[in-house]
């Protein structure tokens, strides 16, 4: 795991940002891991301003999303799918059509996750996947307690993980948010030849921590990546608070990146 602390969550989204644009230069056919939230929002919004600087096209990458709730459709404004539309794709020259969210209202959940893997393998795999954290350490919807090799399925929301997404549906009801979903296993997350996590304000230094310093464990589930040999976790410096080696790890990334 490679640690880049940054001041701030803008410095850090531009590198990210930076990381995917010159990967998408270099292969314009990349297969991109997606995820949503609050924290890749402005990461979103570099990766947008290169398209619109002519610096890089998605015209042949394709996407796989890792998770959306059972029972919105993707026209629900706190549907993964909807979140995607407006804060990414319709940001850049990506084909619509390319793009691949899990669909919360499938008729056979399973039967979709099963169809996602096979797509996602068909394809020669995610290049990068995108991540952010859960205040537990969850990554995607894989909560505390998740086998560290799961699959993609049908997931169940802890109370804690309901009362944080809480904020963004009607009136900030919890009895609003779906309490399922359908998610990319951690085993499946792992498979992405390279990881870029992004984890930022001091709500994310617990589980910064233990994901980066705690033991690798299925009670924090981001704490797998500590086996990926390819994952850069992006922080600023409240995210980075709690961690004991933090100065070796800015210096560590810092260099590497030439920075
Ligand atoms: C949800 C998503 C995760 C995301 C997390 C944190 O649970 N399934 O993929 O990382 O929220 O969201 P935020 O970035 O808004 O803190």
């Amino acid at each position: 795991m490679e640690i880049v602390i940054c001041k701030t969550k803008e410095e850090a989204s531009k590198l990210a940002a930076d990381m995917i644009t010159a990967a998408v230069q270099k292969n314009p056919k990349t297969i991109l891991g997606l995820a949503t939230g609050s924290t890749p929002v402005p990461m979103y919004t570099e990766m947008a301003k290169a398209v619109k600087e002519k610096k890089v096209s998605y015209k042949f990458v394709k996407s796989w999303n890792l998770d959306e709730y059972v029972g919105l459709p993707g026209t629900h404004d706190q549907s993964y799918r909807y979140f995607m539309n407006k804060n990414l794709f319709e940001k850049i020259d990506i084909k619509i059509s390319n793009t691949h969210v899990l669909n919360g209202m499938a008729k056979d959940p399973e039967k979709e996750c099963a169809k996602y893997e096979e797509q996602i393998k068909k394809a020669g795999g995610i290049d990068i996947q995108v991540l952010g954290i859960g205040s537990d350490g969850h990554i995607a919807f894989n909560e505390p307690g998740t086998s560290l090799s799961s699959r993609t399925g049908v997931v169940y929301l802890t109370p804690s993980t309901i009362k944080d997404n809480a904020r963004l549906f009607f009136k900030g009801k919890e009895s609003e948010v779906p309490t399922r979903a359908l998610s990319m296993g951690v085993g499946t997350i792992c498979e992405a030849k390279k990881i870029i996590m992004l984890a930022f304000g001091k709500n994310k230094a617990d589980a910064v921590k233990g994901m980066v310093e705690g033991g690798m464990s299925q009670f924090c589930t981001a704490s797998a990546l500590q086996a990926h040999n390819d994952a850069w976790i992006f922080c600023d410096e409240e995210s980075a608070s709690k961690l004991k080696l933090r100065d070796y790890y800015a210096w560590r990334s810092a260099t590497k990146l030439g920075l």
